[in-house]
């Protein structure tokens, strides 16, 4: 089976091009490498894998990686708040226009597996309860395009949605703009952190676990095709205080302060339900604690990071 990852040099993309290349998948991936990250570098190795140092935009190229391949699962994006924020034009060119792109030029015969995120939710329900019936109320521009194009996604068969959950572990291209990976940076560097909302219920999963779930999905397909899936630890639907707690269990001298000096742009406060991918057999292996122990060591190896690449 021929795989296309868009953004495989990417936070989740490096490790779940390692992960597919190790199952003997043929992988390409197409990245403009925009954080000068060298998350591939051990992997060139292989001849299953190709790599195309390219952006996305680049429709005539695009195309015909597309038509090449028989499973596309595309990671390409600015990803988070902030980011599209800062960069709005760009943001929503990657984000929304080239999945569009994507998704007129595939055949129905090609699948697509594609992360997108449980911000959408917002609040949830009265009791913050979300499962993947519930109302979407995306208030960033991040937020927004994602459930736009899980829309058009959704409208065609072969595809899946997959809502992740906050992502958190290491990975060849790391990033502490995460929960749970910043929470452990300033637990180990800073000593304290100010909290704001932190009372706010988010919900949480390892890196290593997304890919797991995006290869279960690859194996059994007939299950998962036309349908979304939230995709987090159903044993970490925490408080931002009840994670900075967590984290003090293993850095003691952690200062957690409480002050709401700003929002969440997307008001995230929910309690998510993963039933219906455990009902599949999905069984997340990494638990937030394995999470925090794995970061910890991380940081305490390598003592300084300044460009976010390890
Ligand atoms: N990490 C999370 O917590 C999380 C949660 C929910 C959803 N997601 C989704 O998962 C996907 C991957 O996220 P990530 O955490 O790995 O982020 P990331 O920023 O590490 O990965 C994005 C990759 O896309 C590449 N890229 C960006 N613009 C490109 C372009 N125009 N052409 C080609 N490549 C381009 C970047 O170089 C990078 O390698 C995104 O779609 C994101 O929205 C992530």
């Amino acid at each position: 089976m021929k795989i296309l990852i868009t953004g495989g040099a990417g936070y989740i993309g490096s490790v779940l091009t390692e992960k597919l290349l190790n199952k003997n998948y043929k992988v390409t991936v197409i990245d403009n490498f925009m954080f000068s990250q060298k998350s591939l570098n051990h992997l060139m190795h292989n001849n299953n894998l190709k790599v195309e140092n390219n952006d996305i935009r680049n429709t005539y190229n695009f195309k015909t990686l597309i038509n090449k391949n028989d499973v596309i699962i595309p990671l390409a994006a600015y990803v988070g708040a902030p980011l599209c924020l800062k960069d709005p034009v760009n943001a929503h060119q990657v984000n929304f226009e080239s999945n569009k792109y994507l998704l007129k030029q595939i055949s129905n015969s090609q699948l697509i597996i594609m992360p997108t995120t449980n911000s959408g939710y917002g609040k949830g329900d009265k009791n913050g309860f979300c499962d993947e019936s519930s109302k979407l109320n995306p208030l960033s521009k991040y937020a927004k395009d994602k459930v736009e194009i899980e829309k058009i996604l959704m409208e065609r068969e072969n595809s899946v949605s997959f809502r992740l959950a906050t992502v958190f572990g290491s990975s060849p291209r790391m990033r502490f703009d995460l929960l749970v990976n910043d929470f452990v940076y300033k637990a180990y560097f800073d000593k304290y952190i100010v909290l704001f909302e932190s009372n706010f219920r988010r919900n949480y999963i390892h890196v290593k676990d997304v890919c797991n779930a995006i290869e279960m999905c690859l194996e059994k397909t007939n299950k998962f095709k036309g349908e979304i899936f939230n995709v987090g630890l159903s044993s970490a639907n925490l408080t931002k205080l009840e994670l900075a707690n967590k984290i003090k269990e293993y850095i003691k001298d952690f200062v957690i302060i409480q002050e709401n000096f700003t929002k969440d742009t997307d008001q995230r406060d929910y309690l998510v339900s993963n039933k219906k991918i455990e009902k599949l057999g999905f069984k997340p292996m990494f638990s937030l604690d394995d999470g925090i122990k794995e970061i910890s060591k991380l940081l305490i190896t390598f003592r300084r990071f300044t460009d976010g690449n390890v």
